[in-house]
C-alpha cells in the first residue's frame, strides 16, 4: 500500500537581505509539523527556498556593486546555512533562479496563455517597490501603501492575468472548503476582499530584466509574484505531472505570514484554477513578530538575528520559544527576557528537572537500570493514562496548526508527573518501601518515554538525549511505539545522564 503523503511548504524568502527571526519562525513551525508527520508514519515532503527575482533584489545587488546572480547565490546560501544550523529538516530547497523553476514557471505561463487566460494591456497604478505590489488609489493611506511603503505612479505595457473572472469560482471554493484559509478570521478578510471585486492582475514588467523571461516576448519578465508562486509545483517536477507531482500535489499545508495572505489565497488559487490544477488543502497564515513594539523587516533593518539567539540560548531553546510563546496565528512581541523566562520555567524547571530527578534516582537507587515494578495503583494508572492519551491530543492540535496547544498538552503531563513525584516522594519510599519506590520510578520513566518521543518535533536534540538516557532503541522512537507493548523493559541499563536544559542566568542579575 502507498504511504500517506504530506506536503508542507514555507514561503520562499526574498534574498534582498539577510534572514531574520521572522523567516526562522515560519520555517521552524513547518519543521515541527514535518517532523511530527514523519514520526506519525507519513511520507513527508517539506519545501522551503528563496525567491530571487524582481526589481528589489536587482537593486540590492546594484547597491553593493555585485553581479546579481552572485548576490543571490550568496544570500540564498545564508538562508540555507541558517536552516541547517537550526536543524530544519527541509527535504528540498528551491531557488527561483534554478533552471527547473524557470522552465516550470514558463510552462505554467504558456499553459495559461494557451487557455486565453492572459492578454497584453497597459498597466498604470501606484507601485510600492518594497512590497513588489501595485495598489489602487483607494487603498493608499496618507499617500503611502497600506503597509507604509512609499509608492510611485507607474505606467507600462503589461500582460494581464484574467483574475476578475475567478471571483465567483473563488468565493464558491471558500464556501465549500471552510478550512481552506485558516485561522477563520483571516478567511473572512479574504472573502470580504474578493467580494469587493477583483481586477485583472498585471503579471509582467518591462522596466527591468531580473526575472523569468515571458515566453514569446523577451521584452517582458514575469512579475516576481507570478513566478514565485509557481515554486510550489516546479519543486515537485511540474510540468511533469507524474512522479513527485502526482504523489504530493495538492499540498496539504502551505504556511505563510499574514502579510502575504492575499497572494496565496486569491492569486495562487485563481492561477491554479485557470491552469486546471487542484488547489492546496490549506493555507494557514501566522501572525507577525514585532521587536520591542516595532515591525521587524528586512527593509527597516531591525530584525532579530537568529544566530544570536541560537548562540545565546541554544537551538532547541530557540525553537521551543518560537513554537510555544504565541498561539499560532496571533502576533507577538519579541524580547530576550521572554525567551529567558520560557527556558527557565518550562524547559529547565518543569521538563529538565523532572528528567533529572527521575534519572538521578534510578542511577542511585536502582543500579542504573529500569526498575522492576509491582502492580500499579490508581495514581500510577492515572499518570500513565495521561501519557498514553497524549498522542491523540497532539495529533488533533497539530492538524489544526495549534502548535502552542500541542506543547501545552505535553507540559500538562510534565506538570502532572512533577506533582506525582512530590506526592509519592520516592526519596521517602527508599527508606520504608523499596518495591513501591521502584514502581514509582518505573511509572515516571515510562511517562518520560512518552514525553521524549512526543517532544522530538519541538526540541529534537534534548528529546533524543532523553531517549538515549532511557535506553530507548532508535528504531522505537516513532509514534507507533507509543503503546504499552513497547513500554520500557525492566532491567535495561541506562547510560549516564546530563541535565537537558541548563538554566539561563540573567547577565545583569549575575
Ligand atoms: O514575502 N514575523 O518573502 P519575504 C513573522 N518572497 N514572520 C515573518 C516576519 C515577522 N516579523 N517577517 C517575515 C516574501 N516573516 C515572498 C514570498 S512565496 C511564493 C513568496 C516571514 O522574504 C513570514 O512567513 O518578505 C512572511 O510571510 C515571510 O517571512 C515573508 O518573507
Ligand atoms: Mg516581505
Amino acid at each position: 500500500m502507498a504511504r500517506r503523503t504530506y506536503y508542507i511548504t514555507t514561503p520562499i524568502y526574498y534574498v534582498n537581505d539577510q534572514p531574520h527571526l521572522g523567516h526562522a519562525y515560519t520555517t521552524v513551525l513547518c519543521d515541527c509539523i514535518a517532523r511530527f508527520k514523519r514520526l506519525d508514519g507519513y511520507d513527508v515532503k517539506f519545501l522551503t527556498g528563496t525567491d530571487e527575482h524582481g526589481q528589489k533584489v536587482q537593486k540590492s545587488a546594484e547597491k553593493i556593486g555585485v553581479d546579481t546572480q552572485e548576490f543571490v547565490d550568496r544570500v540564498s546560501q545564508n538562508f540555507r546555512e541558517l536552516f541547517v544550523e537550526m536543524q530544519l529538516t527541509y527535504d528540498d530547497f528551491i531557488r527561483t533562479s534554478e533552471k527547473r523553476h524557470i522552465q516550470g514557471a514558463q510552462h505554467f505561463w504558456q499553459s495559461l496563455a494557451d487557455k486565453d487566460e492572459i492578454y497584453l494591456g497597459k498597466y498604470e497604478g501606484w507601485y510600492a517597490l518594497r512590497d513588489e505590489a501595485y495598489y489602487a488609489e483607494a487603498e493608499l493611506v496618507e499617500g503611502k501603501a497600506p503597509t507604509g511603503a512609499p509608492v510611485t505612479w507607474e505606467e507600462e505595457p503589461s500582460y494581464f492575468f484574467k483574475l476578475s473572472k475567478w471571483q465567483k469560482p473563488l468565493l464558491d471554493y471558500y464556501q465549500r472548503h471552510p478550512d481552506f484559509i485558516l485561522p477563520h478570521y483571516r478567511r473572512n478578510e479574504v472573502v470580504n476582499f474578493v467580494e469587493s471585486g477583483l481586477r485583472d492582475l498585471s503579471i509582467s514588467r518591462r522596466s527591468f530584466k531580473w526575472g523569468v523571461p515571458v515566453p514569446g516576448d523577451p521584452d517582458h519578465v514575469m512579475y516576481v509574484w507570478f513566478d514565485a508562486l509557481t515554486n510550489y509545483i516546479t519543486a515537485i517536477g511540474y510540468p511533469n505531472q507524474q512522479d513527485e507531482f502526482s504523489q504530493y500535489w495538492p499540498a496539504n499545508l502551505q504556511m505563510v505570514g499574514k502579510d502575504i495572505l492575499r497572494f496565496h489565497t486569491v492569486y495562487w488559487p485563481a492561477m491554479l484554477m485557470a491552469a486546471g490544477l487542484p488547489l492546496p488543502e490549506k493555507i494557514f497564515a501566522h501572525g507577525f513578530w514585532t521587536h520591542e513594539g516595532q515591525k521587524m523587516s528586512k527593509s527597516l533593518g531591525n530584525g532579530v538575528d537568529p544566530y544570536v539567539l541560537i548562540e545565546k540560548f541554544g537551538v532547541d531553546q530557540t525553537r521551543y520559544f518560537l513554537i510555544r510563546e504565541i498561539p499560532l496565528g496571533n502576533d507577538g512581541d519579541f524580547s530576550y527576557a521572554a525567551v529567558e523566562t520560557r527556558i527557565n520555567t518550562n524547559l529547565s524547571n518543569d521538563f529538565g528537572n523532572l528528567a533529572q530527578r527521575v534519572l538521578a534516582m534510578i542511577h542511585k537507587n536502582c543500579d542504573a537500570a529500569i526498575p522492576i515494578h509491582a502492580a500499579f495503583t490508581e495514581e500510577d494508572e492515572e499518570l500513565l493514562r495521561k501519557a498514553h492519551n497524549l498522542l491523540n491530543l497532539a495529533r488533533d492540535y497539530v492538524d489544526k496548526q495549534q502548535l502552542h496547544r500541542y506543547c501545552e498538552s505535553i507540559w500538562e503531563v510534565i506538570a502532572a508527573a512533577n506533582r506525582y513525584v512530590d506526592y509519592q516522594a520516592p526519596w521517602t519510599l527508599r527508606k520504608v518501601d523499596l518495591n513501591r519506590m521502584k514502581t514509582v520510578l518505573y511509572v515516571l520513566a515510562e511517562t518520560l518515554r512518552y514525553v521524549g518521543i512526543l517532544t522530538q518535533p519541538i526540541v529534537p536534540q534534548a528529546a533524543s538525549l532523553l531517549l538515549d538516557y532511557l535506553s530507548v532503541p532508535t528504531d522505537q522512537r516513532a509514534f507507533n511505539s507509543l503503546t504499552v507493548l513497547q513500554a520500557l523493559k525492566p532491567g535495561s541499563l541506562l547510560p549516564p545522564a546530563a541535565p537537558l536544559f541548563p538554566r539561563i542566568f540573567d547577565d545583569k542579575a549575575a
